[in-house]
C-alpha cells in the first residue's frame, strides 16, 4: 500500500472508529501479544457512533483499496490458484443465501476451500458493494495454530499484511487493527466476547468453523447463538463442515438451508496392516499385484526390497506378534489388539519403507500426541536411512506447538527433499498440506473421557472414528492420487465407531459451567439440556459441586465474587484460584510458574533411552520436597538463571528441559501477570516484590499449590514401611510412574495434593506435592464439626482432625479474613 493511502486510510479510521475495536498497543503490522485484550471490548453498532457521511467515506477507501490490490501480479496468481478451488464453484450461490436465510450450514471436504474462501467471499462482497464500513466478520477456530495459519493465508491472497483487513486474535495474543473487518479467532475468544457483549453487536457474519468436530466450546456456542439469532435478526450465521452429516445442524437450526461442496480429489487406495506387512515384508510374489495407486518402477524396487534389512525391523516389532494372534481370528486376541500401544517401529519402519520405495511425495503421518511426535522425531532423526538430512525435511505439527514455522509445513519442499511431517489429528481438518501423497494413519488419537461417576478425568489414546479415519485418508490425494497406510487390521477399522462422542459429553464440565453463569444464562442444568446432545445430569453435578466447593458459586447456584474473578481468567477454575492465592500470600513468582506449566504442558521431556537420568535431574530440582510441583518450579527458575548467563541450551540439554515450552511458560506468566493486574489482585505499581515476600519459602508454596489443588487430595495412609495413597472417589491411586513421588516409600507430610488424575493401567495421581494438615485445614474446603465434636471433617468426610476448639475458634477467623480477600469485587 502507498504511504498516501496508508495515511489516508489511517486517518480516515481513526475520525470514524469503526470496525472491531482493538487494544491501542496493537499495530498493522507488529505481531502483538497482549495480556487482558483476549477479552475483546466490543464496538457500539457503527450506527451509533458514527455519522452516515464517515461511514460511506471509509465503504468508499476500502473499495478502492480491495480494486487496486487486486490488480498486483501476486493477487493475480493467487485468484487463479483459487478460482480452481471446489469453493469458487458456489460462490454465487453461497452469497445469495446467505442474502436470504440468517442461517446457513456448508459442508465440503477438507481443503475445498471453506475455510479461507468462504469468509473471504462475504469481505469481498462487502466491500465492492461499499457496505465494507459496516461489516464485521468473525470467523471461529477450535485451534489457535489455525486461526493464525488462515489469517495469514488469506492476508497474503489479498496481497496484504497479516493485521489489516484480516487479523486474528487468540488467546493471550492478537494481530489486528482498526481496518481489520474480517477477524479469525478461537471459539474461547468468541466465548469471552460474548461475556461483554451478549449481543454480539459488533459483528455482522459470523462463522464457526469445524462443526463437525463436536468440540465443546462449539457445541456450547451453538446453544448461545439459537438464543441469540432471534434478538439479532441483521446477524449472519453461517456453520462450516467437514462432513456430509450437516442435516443435524441444520435441524437444530429450524431446518436451516445447506450448501454442499462437492470434492475435487483424486483417488486414495488404502492399505490395512494385513497389506502393509504384506508389501513390506514378503513382497508380492508375482505380478498380478494390483494394489491402485501404486506408484511406479514397482517391480524393480519389489526385487530391491527382498533383500532388504527393513524386513527385519517389521520382525522385531510388537506389532507382529500381536498381528499373528490376530490373524489366529481369536476374539480375545481383537481385545488385546484393541488395547496395544502404538507401535513407533512400525511407524518408522513404514516411513523409511516409502522413503526407499515409493515415488516422490510429502508423507503425512498421524499419531496420537505431542510424546508419539517427539519420540518419532528422534527416532527419525537417528535413523541413517536419513543420514543425509539434506533429502529430508521432517516437521512436527502439534496443535499446542508455541511456534511453528508456517510456510515450511505448507510450501513444497525443493525437488531433491522429501517432506515428512509428524502430526496429531490437528491435519485431519484443520490444516491442509497439498503436496501430500502418502498418510501414515495409526488409527488413533489422545481422547479425554469423563467418568462422571468416579470423577475421573481420563486422557488416553484410543482408536478413532471411522469419520476420522476416511478424513486422515483424504488428506492424501490432493494433487495426484495417493497412498494411505493405515497401520491397524481392517477388523479394527470395521468395529471403529461411526463419529467421535461430542467433547461435551467427555470432559468435566467446570470450566463450562462457570461460563454459562458469567453469560448469564441462567440455571446451568436446564440450559445444558438445550445442547445439540445434553451431556449427563450427573457430570454437571459434578461440575457444579466443584464450583461451589472451591468458593465460586453459592449454594444458589450464582457466581459469588470469586467466581466472577475465576470467569475473567481464561484457565481451569482451580488454576485460576492458585494465582489469587499466589497474589494474596505473597508468593505470586512461583504460582504464576506452577500455574503457566499446568495449563500448557510439563517442560520435563522423558528421553526413550535415558530415562534414568532425566528421572534423577527432575527429582534434583525437587530436592526434598517431594513435589514434582516444586521440581518444575526450580527447572523453570535455573532456566532463567542460564538464559541471562548465555548457557540456556546446555542447561536444557543436560535437565532434560524443553527450552520451547518454558520460553511458552515464561510468556504465559506475563499474560497471567497482565490479567491479575486487570482485575486488581495485582498493583503493578508496587513492584514484584511486593507480592513474592515468601516466594522462597517452600512451606509456603506448598500451601498455595494445595489452595488451588483443593479438592484433589489424597491421603497417604501408613502400611508397615510404605505409604499407601486413599481419594474418596476411588480409593487407592498410585503415584505416575514420572513424578519424583514414584518410588517413595513413607511421606513426611500426612496429604498428597496432585494436578490430575489419570486412568491408564491403574489409577494414578501426576504431578503430586506431599501437603502438611495444617495446609489442608487452613485452605481445603468448609470446615464443618464433626460428631464426636473435638475434631472437623473436611469435605467429603473422609479428612479427620482433631484440633482444640480455640485453635479451630482462629481458623475460622482467618478463613472468614481470606474469604473476603478472595471476594473482594
Ligand atoms: O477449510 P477447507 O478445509 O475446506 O479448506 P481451506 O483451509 O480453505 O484450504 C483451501 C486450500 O487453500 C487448501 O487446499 C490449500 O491448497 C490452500 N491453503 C494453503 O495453501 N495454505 C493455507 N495456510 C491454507 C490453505
Ligand atoms: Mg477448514
Amino acid at each position: 500500500m502507498s504511504s498516501e493511502i496508508e495515511t489516508k486510510v489511517g486517518q480516515l479510521l481513526n475520525d470514524s472508529q469503526v470496525g472491531i475495536p482493538v487494544d491501542k498497543s496493537s499495530s498493522t503490522s507488529s505481531h502483538t501479544p497482549k495480556g487482558s485484550s483476549n477479552v475483546l471490548e466490543l464496538a457500539k453498532p457503527p450506527h451509533m457512533s458514527e455519522t452516515d457521511a464517515s461511514n460511506e467515506k471509509l465503504s468508499l477507501e476500502l473499495k478502492r483499496r480491495q480494486e487496486e490490490l487486486r490488480e498486483s501480479e501476486s493477487v493475480k496468481a493467487m485468484l487463479s490458484f483459487r478460482e480452481k478451488l471446489p469453493a469458487f464453484k458456489v460462490k454465487h450461490e453461497f452469497l445469495k443465501a446467505i442474502a436470504l436465510n440468517q442461517v446457513l450450514v456448508v459442508s465440503g471436504e477438507t481443503g475445498c476451500g471453506k475455510t479461507t474462501q468462504l469468509p473471504q467471499f462475504i469481505l469481498e462482497e462487502e466491500v465492492s458493494s461499499q457496505r465494507g464500513a459496516n461489516c464485521n466478520i468473525m470467523c471461529t477456530q477450535p485451534r489457535r495454530i489455525s486461526a493464525i495459519s488462515v489469517a495469514a493465508r488469506i492476508s497474503s491472497e489479498r496481497g496484504e499484511n497479516l493485521g489489516e483487513t484480516v487479523g486474528y486474535q487468540i488467546r493471550l495474543e492478537a494481530n489486528r487493527s482498526a481496518q481489520t473487518r474480517l477477524l479469525f479467532c478461537t471459539t474461547g475468544v468468541l466465548l469471552r466476547q460474548l461475556v461483554q457483549d451478549p449481543y454480539l453487536r459488533g459483528v455482522s457474519h459470523l462463522l464457526v468453523d469445524e462443526i463437525h468436530e463436536r468440540g465443546m466450546n462449539e457445541d456450547f456456542l451453538l446453544i448461545i447463538l439459537r438464543d441469540l439469532l432471534p434478538r439479532r435478526p441483521d446477524l449472519r450465521l453461517i456453520l462450516m463442515s467437514a462432513t456430509i452429516n450437516a442435516d443435524l445442524f441444520s435441524r437444530y437450526f429450524g431446518n436451516a438451508p445447506t450448501i454442499h461442496i462437492p470434492g475435487l480429489v483424486f483417488p486414495v487406495a488404502e492399505l490395512f496392516l494385513e497389506d502393509v506387512l504384506e508389501r513390506t515384508r514378503y513382497r508380492i510374489k508375482s505380478e498380478s499385484d494390483n494394489i491402485p495407486g501404486n506408484p511406479r518402477g514397482r517391480r524393480r524396487q519389489q526385487q530391491e526390497f527382498k533383500r532388504d534389512p527393513l524386513t527385519e525391523l517389521f520382525e522385531d516389532a510388537d506389532i507382529n506378534t500381536q498381528y499373528k494372534s490376530y490373524s489366529a481370528g481369536t476374539r480375545q486376541s481383537l481385545e488385546a489388539w484393541s488395547g496395544a500401544k502404538l507401535d513407533l517401529g512400525l511407524v518408522e519402519a513404514t516411513i523409511e519403507y516409502i522413503c526407499r520405495h515409493e515415488g516422490d511425495g510429502a508423507i503425512l503421518v498421524f499419531l496420537t500426541g505431542w510424546d508419539d511426535i517427539s519420540k518419532l522425531l528422534d527416532k527419525v532423526k537417528a535413523n541413517n536411512f536419513l543420514g543425509d538430512s539434506r533429502k529430508f525435511l521432517v516437521l512436527p505439527v502439534h496443535g499446542s506447538m508455541p511456534t511453528i514455522n508456517q510456510r515450511e509445513i505448507f510450501d513444497r519442499p525443493p525437488p531433491s527433499m522429501r517432506k515428512i511431517v509428524l502430526a496429531t489429528n490437528i491435519a485431519e481438518s484443520s490444516i491442509t498440506i497439498d503436496d501430500v501423497i502418502y498418510v501414515i494413519d495409526c488409527g488413533k488419537a489422545k481422547e479425554t473421557s469423563y467418568d462422571a461417576l468416579n470423577k475421573l478425568a481420563c486422557l488416553l489414546p484410543s482408536w478413532i472414528s471411522k469419520a476420522s479415519a476416511h478424513q486422515r485418508r483424504g488428506r492424501a490425494g490432493r494433487v495426484q492420487p495417493g497412498l494411505c497406510y493405515r497401520l491397524y487390521p481392517k477388523l479394527i477399522f470395521d468395529a471403529m465407531p461411526q463419529y467421535q462422542l461430542p467433547e461435551i459429553l467427555r470432559t468435566p464440565l467446570q470450566e463450562l459451567c462457570l461460563h454459562i453463569k458469567s453469560l448469564g444464562q441462567g440455571d446451568i442444568s436446564s440450559f445444558l439440556a438445550k445442547a445439540l446432545q445434553p451431556p449427563d445430569p450427573l457430570a454437571v453435578q459434578n461440575a457444579i459441586e466443584l464450583l461451589k466447593t472451591i468458593g465460586a458459586l453459592d449454594d444458589f447456584e450464582e457466581l459469588t465474587p470469586l467466581g466472577r474473578h475465576l470467569c475473567t481468567l481464561p484457565l481451569d477454575p482451580n488454576i485460576g484460584k492458585m494465582l489469587l492465592m499466589g497474589s494474596i500470600f505473597q508468593c505470586l513468582n512461583p504460582a504464576l510458574t506452577i500455574a503457566a506449566a499446568l495449563a500448557y504442558r510439563d517442560p520435563f521431556v522423558l528421553p526413550i533411552n535415558r530415562k534414568d537420568e532425566a528421572d534423577a535431574a527432575k527429582r534434583s530440582f525437587a530436592g526434598d520436597s517431594c513435589s514434582d510441583h516444586i521440581a518444575l518450579l526450580k527447572a523453570f527458575e535455573g532456566w532463567k538463571a542460564a538464559k541471562r548467563n548465555g548457557a540456556e541450551r546446555a542447561f536444557c540439554w543436560e535437565n532434560f528441559l524443553s527450552m520451547v515450552t518454558l520460553q511458552m511458560m515464561d510468556d504465559m506468566r506475563k499474560q497471567f501477570l497482565d490479567l491479575l493486574s486487570d482485575i486488581g489482585f495485582v498493583d503493578k505499581s508496587h513492584g514484584a516484590n511486593a507480592y513474592n515476600k515468601y516466594s522462597d519459602d517452600l512451606e509456603m508454596v506448598c500451601a498455595i499449590l494445595c489452595a488451588g489443588l483443593y479438592p484433589n487430595v489424597v491421603q497417604c495412609k501408613r502400611r508397615g514401611k510404605r505409604t499407601a495413597l486413599y481419594t474418596k472417589e476411588v480409593g487407592k491411586v498410585d503415584i505416575h510412574p514420572a513424578s519424583v513421588n514414584a518410588g517413595v516409600h513413607l511421606f513426611p507430610l500426612p496429604y498428597m495434593v496432585y494436578s490430575e488424575k489419570v486412568k491408564t493401567t491403574s489409577i494414578y495421581i501426576r504431578d503430586s506435592t506431599n501437603i502438611s494438615d495444617y495446609a489442608l485445614l487452613m485452605f481445603g474446603g468448609s470446615l464443618i464439626p464433626s460428631k464426636s465434636g473435638n475434631g472437623i471433617e473436611m469435605l467429603g468426610g473422609y479428612l479427620h482432625f482433631s484440633a482444640s476448639e480455640s485453635i479451630l475458634d482462629l481458623i475460622r477467623k482467618l478463613r472468614g479474613e481470606l474469604d473476603r480477600l478472595l471476594n473482594r469485587k
